[in-house]
Formats: C-alpha cells, sequence, structure tokens
C-alpha cells in the first residue's frame, strides 16, 4: 500500500489535481495497487486558515507519504503579501524541506496535437525533450536575498550561487537520463558572463567523462531559447541551472501546443513531488475549462519513479494519446473538427480508457 500526500493548492489547481486522482484510482484498480490519498493545504489557501503557506501538518502528511502530488499556487489575491508568505514560498519551502533538487520536465508531443502548438508542423512533428532543471540552488535560495535601504535607497538583491556538489549532483542525474534515451546532453549556462556558469560547464564537463556514450554539448542560455524554437528535434535532454530552466521548461512546452499539457517530477533522495508545470491560472479557475493532462501525466510520473510501476504510468500515457487520438480538447487545445469538453469530462475520458486497455 502506497500513501500519496496531495496538495491540491489555489486556482485551477483543485480542479486538475481532482482529475489526476481520480485517473491514479483508475489504474490502481486496474493494476491491483492500493492507494491511499491524503489531503492538505498549500500556497495562498493555506496561509488564508493558518497564516503560513506551508502548515507544519502539510509538511507532516508529506513526511509521511510514499509521494507527493501537488497542483498549483498562487493568486492576484495574494500577491501583495509580504514575500516570506506568499503561496509560492509554499512550493519553494516544500522543495527544499525534501531536497528535491532534481526537477524532470519531459516534452514530448502527442502526435494528435501536431498542429496545436503556434510552430509549424516539420519543426515540431516527433519533439521530444527532457528538461533536467536544478531545483534547490541558485537564484531562488542564494543568500543575501531581499530588498534593503541603503544610502542610494532602495535596492533588491538575489544570489546566484552554485557549489560543486549541487552542480555534479544534477549533473549526473542528466547525463544518466541521457544514456536512457538519445544519449545527447545539452547544457545550458551563461558561461560567458557569470561566474557560477564558468563553474557549472566546468563542472558539467567532468561529469561527462564518466559517460563517454553521452555526446555533450554547451549552450548559452540566449541562444538556447533560440534554438528550441528554430530546431526543437536537434535536443534530447537540457540541463539547466534553477532559473534557466524554470525559463527553458515554460519555452519547451508551448512547443507541444499548451503549458497544459506538461508534467513534471521532483526528486531527490527521499519523497518525490510530482506536479504540473503550470500554474495556478487564476483567470480560468472554477470553470471547468483547464486542462487536467498536465496533472493527470503527473500522476503517471509518480507511478514510474515513486511507485516503480512502470506498466501503470504507461497505462495512463496511452489512455491520454487514445483520447486525444478520437477528438476531444479542452479549450487550451482546441482546434476545428475537434470536440470540446471540460476538466472533469477529460479526466472522466481519460480514466474510462485506462480501464478499459489500450484495446479501446
Ligand atoms: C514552476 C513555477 C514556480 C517556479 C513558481 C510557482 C514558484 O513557475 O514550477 O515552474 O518558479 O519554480
Ligand atoms: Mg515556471
Amino acid at each position: 500500500m502506497a500513501t500519496i500526500a496531495v496538495l491540491p493548492g489555489d486556482g485551477i489547481g483543485p480542479e486538475v489535481t481532482r482529475e489526476a486522482v481520480k485517473v491514479l484510482r483508475a489504474t490502481a484498480g486496474r493494476f491491483h495497487l492500493t492507494l491511499a490519498f491524503q489531503e492538505a493545504p498549500l500556497g495562498g489557501g493555506a496561509y488564508d486558515v493558518a497564516g503560513t503557506p506551508l502548515p507544519d501538518q502539510t509538511l507532516a502528511v508529506c513526511r509521511q507519504a510514499d509521494a507527493i502530488l501537488f497542483g498549483a499556487v498562487g493568486g492576484p489575491r495574494w500577491d501583495t503579501l509580504p514575500r516570506k508568505v506568499r503561496p509560492e514560498q509554499g512550493i519553494l519551502a516544500l522543495r527544499k524541506a525534501f531536497d528535491l533538487y532534481a526537477n524532470l520536465r519531459p516534452a514530448k508531443l502527442f502526435p494528435a496535437l501536431t498542429d496545436a502548438s503556434t510552430l509549424k508542423r516539420e519543426v515540431i512533428e516527433g519533439v521530444d525533450i527532457l528538461v533536467v532543471r536544478e531545483l534547490t540552488g541558485g537564484l531562488y535560495f542564494g543568500q543575501p536575498k531581499g530588498i534593503q535601504t541603503g544610502p542610494e535607497g532602495e535596492r533588491g538583491v538575489d544570489t546566484l550561487i552554485y557549489t560543486r556538489p549541487e552542480i555534479e549532483r544534477i549533473a549526473k542525474v542528466a547525463f544518466e537520463a541521457a544514456e536512457r534515451r538519445r544519449k545527447h546532453l545539452t547544457s545550458v549556462d551563461k558561461a560567458n558572463v557569470l561566474a557560477s556558469s564558468e563553474l557549472w560547464r566546468r563542472i558539467v564537463t567532468e561529469v561527462g567523462m564518466a559517460f563517454p556514450g553521452v555526446r555533450l554539448d554547451h549552450l548559452y542560455v540566449d541562444n538556447a531559447c533560440m534554438q528550441l524554437v528554430r530546431q526543437p528535434k536537434a535536443f534530447d535532454v537540457v540541463v539547466a541551472e534553477n532559473t534557466f530552466g524554470d525559463i527553458l521548461s515554460d519555452e519547451a512546452a508551448m512547443l507541444t501546443g499548451s503549458i497544459g499539457l506538461l508534467p513534471s517530477a521532483s526528486l531527490g533522495n527521499g519523497v518525490g513531488l510530482y506536479e504540473p508545470i503550470h500554474g495556478s491560472a487564476p483567470d480560468i479557475a472554477g470553470q471547468d475549462t483547464a486542462n487536467p493532462i498536465a496533472a493527470i501525466l503527473s500522476g503517471a510520473m509518480l507511478l514510474e519513479y515513486s511507485l516503480k510501476a512502470g506498466t501503470a504510468a504507461a497505462a495512463i500515457e496511452s489512455a491520454v494519446s487514445r483520447v486525444l487520438d478520437k477528438g476531444y480538447r479542452t479549450p487550451d487545445i482546441q482546434q476545428p473538427g475537434t470536440q470540446i469538453v471540460g476538466t472533469r469530462r477529460m479526466g472522466d475520458l481519460i480514466a474510462e480508457a485506462v480501464r478499459a486497455g489500450s484495446g479501446s
């Protein structure tokens, strides 16, 4: 039996997470897995009831879980709060608490959605990229940080710092992933300007010595942004520090048609956390229009990485593919001739497809 901590969060978080849980239940039924779900507050909603975006009780629920399924946090209601208690701090603190340093963000095009992308069919057909984002270091967490008042008035400070062990461990994850895939790793940095990047490039190259079967390229981040839309098929695995990885993974998501499609896994040495890469989209919250596929595929990654149930994970991916092949679409990926469905209906269709198996 496995316990899954469910942190729906804010905005569309709860509605997409509900569908992910629905599909996980259907999958558990088919593959005879026993899953227990335990819900806890995180983000703005948690601040409203507990005065903090990451209540101790939520942390305790996560500590006892085998995996964490997270939705999204944030919204305009909480944007004026002091940074320390802003909803985003909830997820950042959680990543730090469990040392979830390796964030895997696969961007793979579903064939049925080739025309849903804003890029030309011939550019994106067959795109299959894995962004490996460093998640617990860099600008997000470096000290000093904050807004200070000095003789020249206010100044805002963030610190971009990476240590050797931090770079070594994320590089290793990226090389190992590349070994399991098409054996090509692109490391993204800004080594022509930043000292942290100079060290990053040197250490990634060193770690690469142990992976002679993997071809390693280095790209400056500005060039990487350009190449990603110019020739996305040239990429296999991309590894980047926290902020660059945040930006590049949104860009990679749009290659596949919608940010509503991309899941992620955040891994460390203990419990793993799974979340859609999209945010809380407060403008469409509660309207039953959000795309639950990223959340549902995050559930698949949870089965694969935390519960080692690869076959069950593959069944979810196949179910999503079949539902898209049949022409069902949420509004973000609609095209002429497809059938628009809401969040719940999309979840129902995918859960049904999981139960029916690949013969459906
Ligand atoms: C992401 C998000 C988060 C991040 C925000 C919500 C703090 O953009 O997971 O990509 O910047 O890491
Ligand atoms: Mg982001």
